[in-house]
C-alpha cells in the first residue's frame, strides 16, 4: 500500500512539473545572435563549409547592418574562442582613447563633469576595434574567402532590414539624441515604424570598400580620411594617425574551475572574467542546487558575493598595458574564503562596511552578444558594442555607420558618477591610446574536458551576474538552454547598495523575506536584466539554442 501511495504521488508530482521547453536543436552547428538576419547570415556561411571563425566574421557585420542599436564596425568587443582540439584564446578589439585624449578632458575650467561630453557627439568617441578584429580573427582562423563571407551582408545592407516593434520604440526614443548630436539630418531622424524597411546602402558601400581593401580600408585608407575629418568636423579628436596605430590584441582568457566545470571568459581590459570568477569561487561551497532557484537563501549568497566583488573590480580593474591587475590574489580561494568570512544569511552586509575603494565602473546598458558553435566542434563567444545604444548617436551619413561613445566607461573624473549612477576609479583614468574598462564577458564552458556552452550578454554592470545565473540555471538547476536564459534575474553591484531585479517577476514573498533581512530591493531600475544567447551542447551531441525572448534574438542552425 505504501509503495502504491508513493508510486501514484510520484505520478502526480512528475505530471505537474511544467514539461520543459527546448530552444531550437541543431544537430552540427548553430548561431544565436540578437537578430534572426544575421543569426541565418552566419548559419548560410557554415552552410558553405565555413568555420565558426569565418562566421564571426560575417555575423559580426550582420548585426552592424541588422542591429545598429549594438552591432557595429564603429565600435568594439571581445571574443572568446575554444578550438575543437580543446585550446582556448581570446581577442581584444575593444577601443582605445586617441592620442589626443587627457585624463581632464571631459571636466570644466573648476573641474565639474561636463555633461554628455563622453556620452553624445564626436567627443565621446573612442577609435573603432572592430574591423581590426575581424581581420585578425580572419587572418588567423578563416577558411574562405573575405569576398564568400562579406557579400551576403553587403547584399542585405542594399536589400534592407525590417524594423521590429523593439526596434521603432528604440530608434523613437534616441530622436532628440539624434537631432543632437547630428549636424545633418540623417538615416535615423525618419520615424521608422515597424515592418518599414531600412535600406543600409551606404554601409553597403563601405563594407564593399573594406572586403576589396582590406583592414587598412578602414585604418589607413579613403575610409579612415573620410571618417577622420568627419569626426573632427563634428568637434572630435580622433586622427588618421590613431585609426592607423590601432592594433587588436590576442589576450589570455580568464580560466577557472567550478564544480566539475571549466569556465574561460574575458580577462582585462574586461572585468567580467575576473569577476564572474570571484562570484562563482564564493559561492561554490554552497550547495546551491539544493538552496533551490531563485530561493531567498540563494539569492542572498549570489548578492553578497556580487558585492564584494564588485567593490574589488573597481578598485583595480583597468587596462593591464597601463595598469598592474593582481589577477591572482583576486581570484584566489585564500583571499575570497576571507571576502566572505563576514556574510551570514542573518542579515545583509551593508555595502559601507564592505573595503576596497569609494568607487564603481562607468559603463552603460547596451551592447549584444553572439555565439557560435561549428560542425567542426569549434565555438565562439563574441560580444561586442558601440557603448550606449546607438553609441554617441553620432551617425557617419557618408560611410553609413554609428560611432561609439566608449569614452564613457572611462572614469572621466574618479569618484564623480556618470549618468547611469556608477562612479569610476584611478585605475580606469583616461590615458592617450589607453583601453577603458568594460564588463563584457564572453564565456565559454567546459564539462569533463569537452565543450558545454557559449554564452553571453549586454547588459552593462549586470552582463557579469547575467552570465553566470545562465551558467548555474544550467549546471544547478537543471534547466534547458532555453529556459535558463528566460529564466527572471537579479543584480548586486555593491553601489548603490540593493538589489536590482527584474519587475514582477519575482514572488511578493521572497521580496518581502530578502526586505526583512537588510536588503534594499530596486525593481523599478531596469525592466530586463540582460538579454542572454548562449548554446548548449547536449548529452547526445546535438546543440540546444538558447535566444533570449526579452529581444529579437534568433537561434538558426543545421
Ligand atoms: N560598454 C559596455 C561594456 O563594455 O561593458
Amino acid at each position: 500500500m505504501k509503495y502504491y501511495l508513493l508510486t501514484i504521488a510520484l505520478i502526480i508530482f512528475y505530471s505537474c512539473k511544467k514539461p520543459s521547453q527546448r530552444g531550437l536543436v541543431a544537430k552540427k552547428a548553430m548561431v544565436v545572435s540578437a537578430r534572426a538576419e544575421a543569426s541565418n547570415i552566419g548559419k548560410q556561411i557554415l552552410e558553405q563549409g565555413g568555420n565558426a571563425f569565418d562566421a564571426m566574421v560575417a555575423t559580426q557585420l550582420a548585426l552592424a547592418v541588422s542591429y545598429p542599436y549594438a552591432g557595429n564596425i564603429g565600435g568594439g568587443g571581445f571574443m572568446i574562442y575554444r578550438l575543437e582540439n580543446g585550446s582556448i584564446g581570446s581577442l581584444d578589439f575593444r577601443e582605445k582613447a586617441p592620442a589626443l585624449a587627457t585624463k581632464d578632458m571631459y571636466l570644466d575650467s573648476i573641474g565639474n563633469v561636463i555633461p554628455d561630453l563622453s556620452t553624445r557627439g564626436a567627443m565621446a568617441v573612442g577609435i573603432p576595434g572592430t574591423i581590426a578584429g575581424i581581420f585578425e580573427v580572419h587572418e588567423k582562423f578563416g577558411s574562405l574567402s573575405m569576398e564568400t563571407i562579406v557579400k551576403p551582408v553587403i547584399d542585405l545592407a542594399y536589400k534592407g532590414v525590417v524594423v521590429t516593434k523593439k526596434q521603432e520604440i528604440r530608434i523613437a526614443e534616441k530622436h532628440e539624441d539624434f537631432a543632437l548630436a547630428n549636424k545633418d539630418t540623417i538615416l535615423f531622424a525618419k520615424a521608422w515604424k515597424e515592418n518599414d524597411t531600412i535600406k543600409y546602402n551606404h554601409l553597403a558601400e563601405t563594407l564593399t570598400r573594406i572586403m576589396k581593401n582590406g583592414k587598412d580600408e578602414f585604418y589607413k585608407g579613403e575610409t579612415a580620411v573620410r571618417l577622420a575629418n568627419f569626426i573632427q568636423d563634428n568637434g572630435g579628436i580622433l586622427s588618421v594617425e590613431d585609426l592607423a596605430n590601432y592594433e587588436a590584441k590576442w589576450r589570455t582568457p580568464i580560466s577557472f574551475q567550478y564544480d566539475d566545470l571549466r569556465i574561460i571568459s574575458m580577462a582585462p581590459p574586461s572585468s567580467g572574467g575576473i569577476a564572474m570568477a570571484q562570484i562563482l569561487k564564493s559561492v561554490e561551497s554552497y550547495n546551491l542546487e539544493t538552496l533551490g532557484h531563485n530561493s531567498l537563501k540563494t539569492i542572498q549568497v549570489l548578492a553578497e558575493a556580487e558585492r564584494r566583488a564588485y567593490a574589488d573590480r573597481s578598485h583595480y580593474l583597468g587596462d593591464p598595458d597601463f595598469v598592474n591587475v593582481p589577477q591572482d590574489k583576486l581570484t584566489s580561494d585564500s583571499y575570497l574564503k576571507d571576502r566572505m568570512s563576514n556574510f551570514s544569511f542573518e542579515k545583509a552586509t551593508p555595502s559601507s562596511e564592505i573595503s576596497h575603494g569609494k568607487v564603481d565602473i562607468v559603463e552603460s546598458d547596451e551592447t549584444t552578444h553572439f555565439s557560435i558553435v561549428d560542425q567542426f566542434g569549434n565555438a565562439i563567444a563574441v560580444t561586442t558594442t558601440l557603448n550606449s545604444g546607438f553609441g554617441s548617436k553620432l551617425f557617419c551619413e557618408d560611410l553609413g555607420f554609428f560611432l561609439n561613445n566608449e569614452m564613457d566607461d572611462f572614469s572621466s573624473k574618479p569618484g564623480v558618477p556618470n549618468v547611469y549612477g556608477l562612479i569610476g576609479a584611478e585605475a580606469n583614468a583616461i590615458l592617450p591610446e589607453k583601453r577603458m574598462l568594460s564588463s563584457m564577458t564572453p564565456t565559454i564552458v567546459e564539462k569533463d574536458g569537452k565543450l558545454l556552452m557559449s554564452v553571453g550578454t549586454p547588459g552593462g554592470s549586470t552582463i557579469i551576474t547575467s552570465v553566470l545565473q545562465t551558467i548555474l540555471n544550467v549546471h544547478e538547476f537543471e534547466m534547458t538552454m532555453q529556459e535558463a536564459v528566460n529564466a527572471p534575474r537579479f543584480h548586486h553591484q555593491w553601489l548603490p547598495d540593493e538589489i536590482r531585479m527584474e519587475p514582477n517577476r519575482f514572488s511578493k514573498d521572497i521580496i518581502r523575506q530578502l526586505e526583512q533581512k537588510g536588503y534594499q530591493i530596486n525593481e523599478e531600475r531596469s525592466p530586463v536584466i540582460g538579454i542572454v544567447d548562449g548554446i548548449l551542447v547536449l548529452s547526445d551531441g546535438t546543440l540546444e539554442g538558447g535566444a533570449d525572448n526579452r529581444g529579437d534574438d534568433a537561434a538558426s542552425g543545421f
